[in-house]
């Protein structure tokens, strides 16, 4: 099963993209997540990276192509995997495709997570992730076991930079112009299915689950 999710910054992407990977033992590629890696480390990469993800402008899309292409080209995803995060664009979308093609791979579903504007900002505002480990967390949905530290590897809690107000509604403003097309693009190839992301995040994935068991 090879999927690809979709959905404004902070429609819980990464949250379901977590609960669809473990179930379906899938491998998860998030260029949001390989980003801020490869900034942690400082790489060339990194550094390039940081001036637009700060801002919470789109990498170029030739930059971002060429990393997906390393990753999907090295096969590396026995049971498939789960694009997150990619493609934002339309370039990328048919970047995306010539890829698959060259590698003779099919996608099986476009997942889209939809939520309105005035909940992104309730989510972004109180969203906080590891410092260490990336793990995600909400003040107030899902808050950790003890303020501002990490369940899973006990390092501090932090806020990422592009969750700070001006930055979403630059994110948004980009998602509008650049990926929302996107929907069109996967409705017309009959890829796309829509759920509804305002539920709560457990509500959410069986919703997902549900779509998914349609196709079989
Ligand atoms: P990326 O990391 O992909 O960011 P994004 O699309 O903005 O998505 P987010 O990670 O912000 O949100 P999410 O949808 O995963 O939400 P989450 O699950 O955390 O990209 C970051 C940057 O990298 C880009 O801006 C760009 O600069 C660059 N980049 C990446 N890919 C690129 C590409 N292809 N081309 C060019 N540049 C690229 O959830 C959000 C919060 O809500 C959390 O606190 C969570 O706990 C909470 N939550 C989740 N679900 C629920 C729920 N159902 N109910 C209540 N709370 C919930
Ligand atoms: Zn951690």
């Amino acid at each position: 099963m090879n999927l690809l999710i979709m959905g404004k910054p902070g429609a819980g992407k990464g949250t379901q993209a977590k609960k669809i990977l473990d179930h379906f033992s899938l491998t998860h590629i998030s260029t949001g997540d390989i980003y801020r890696d490869e900034i942690k480390k400082g790489s060339e990469i990194g550094q390039e990276a940081k001036k637009y993800l700060d801002q919470g402008n789109l990498v170029p899309d030739k930059m971002t192509n060429d990393i997906v292409w390393e990753v999907l080209q090295k096969h590396e995803y026995p049971n498939g995997f789960m694009l997150d995060g990619f493609p934002r664009t339309i370039a990328q979308a048919e970047a995306l495709d010539e890829m698959l093609n060259t590698l003779n791979i099919h996608l099986t579903a476009v997942i889209n997570v939809d939520v309105d504007d005035d909940v992104i900002s309730d989510r972004m505002a109180g969203r906080r992730v590891c410092s260490n480990c990336g793990e995600t967390y909400h003040v107030e949905y899902h808050p950790p076991k003890k303020d501002g530290v990490c369940d899973v590897c006990g390092h501090s809690l932090i806020q990422r930079k592009d969750d700070l107000k001006e930055s979403v509604l630059n994110r948004l403003q980009i998602y509008k112009n650049k990926t929302q097309p996107l929907l069109d693009y996967y409705e017309n190839k009959d890829l796309l299915l829509v759920i509804d992301g305002e539920n709560p995040s457990d509500q959410v994935f069986e919703d997902i689950l549900i779509k998914l068991g349609e196709l079989h």
